[in-house]
């Protein structure tokens, strides 16, 4: 199996499961290890939001979108087109609910497809995410460059950090899982954005990951 069939497979099978994270209606043992373990992912959730205000009027595209949880914020923050691609059926079908209860299914399309794949010709966006994805993505140049020439503002993507105290137990627990995992230090981001030709990034450490934000504008 290629590197995405495994991503996939794992994604697919574990759709319901990452995305329990966001909820906040869960018992206290849960709410601890969400908090301790994967405390990462609703602060780069909050901060994301908070790098790309105002969104009124924008077109974003989130790349490796899982259950939409970013599309469906974009969309609430008045983005007028929010395009989420992923190759996770799984995935989608919830996107696609929470699109639907939130009531912003008008504005956001979510696309099944392995990016860097996915795009229509002649399509642009303001700003572009990638939370979460670098993570299960063995050439993060050509798909970082991808990004980097759909957008015309802002990219904020993150990168698990190969330095964090929980890295021996996140690579046992994908090993065993079979779905590969790509780890960063600090010069590694960086050589990976200026591989994709963009000169100007700044790194934010959140703890388990860096957040990575470029401006063109
Ligand atoms: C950890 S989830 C993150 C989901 C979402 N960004 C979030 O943070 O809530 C990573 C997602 O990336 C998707 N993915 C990974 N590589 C991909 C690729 N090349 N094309 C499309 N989707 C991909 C997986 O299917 C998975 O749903």
């Amino acid at each position: 199996m290629s590197t995405e069939e495994r991503v996939r497979t794992h994604f697919d099978a574990d759709a319901a499961r990452f995305d329990a994270i966001y909820d906040r209606r869960k018992g206290p043992v849960r709410w601890f290890v969400d908090d301790v373990w994967r405390g990462v992912v609703q602060k780069r959730f909050e901060l994301t939001l908070d790098l790309l205000a105002p969104l009124e009027g924008k077109r974003v595209l989130d790349v490796g979108c899982g259950s939409g949880r970013y599309c469906i914020a974009f969309a609430q923050r008045g983005a007028t087109k929010v395009v989420g691609i992923d190759y996770a059926p799984a995935m989608l079908e919830l996107a696609e609910g929470h699109a639907s209860e939130a009531g912003v299914s008008t504005a956001c399309e979510f696309r099944q497809a392995e990016f860097p794949g996915g795009i229509e010709d002649g399509e642009r966006f303001d700003h572009a995410t990638a939370m979460g994805y670098f993570d299960y993505v063995a050439d993060p140049v050509t798909h970082l460059e991808r990004m980097h020439e759909l957008t015309s503002g802002t990219i904020v993507a993150s990168f698990p950090k190969s330095g964090d105290f929980r890295v021996p137990l996140r690579r046992l627990r994908f090993k065993l899982n079979g779905c590969p995992l790509f780890l960063y230090s600090r010069p590694a981001v960086e050589a990976v954005f200026r591989g994709a030709g963009i000169q100007s990034v700044e790194l934010l450490d959140l703890g388990r990951d860096y957040v990575a934000v470029s401006r063109k504008r």
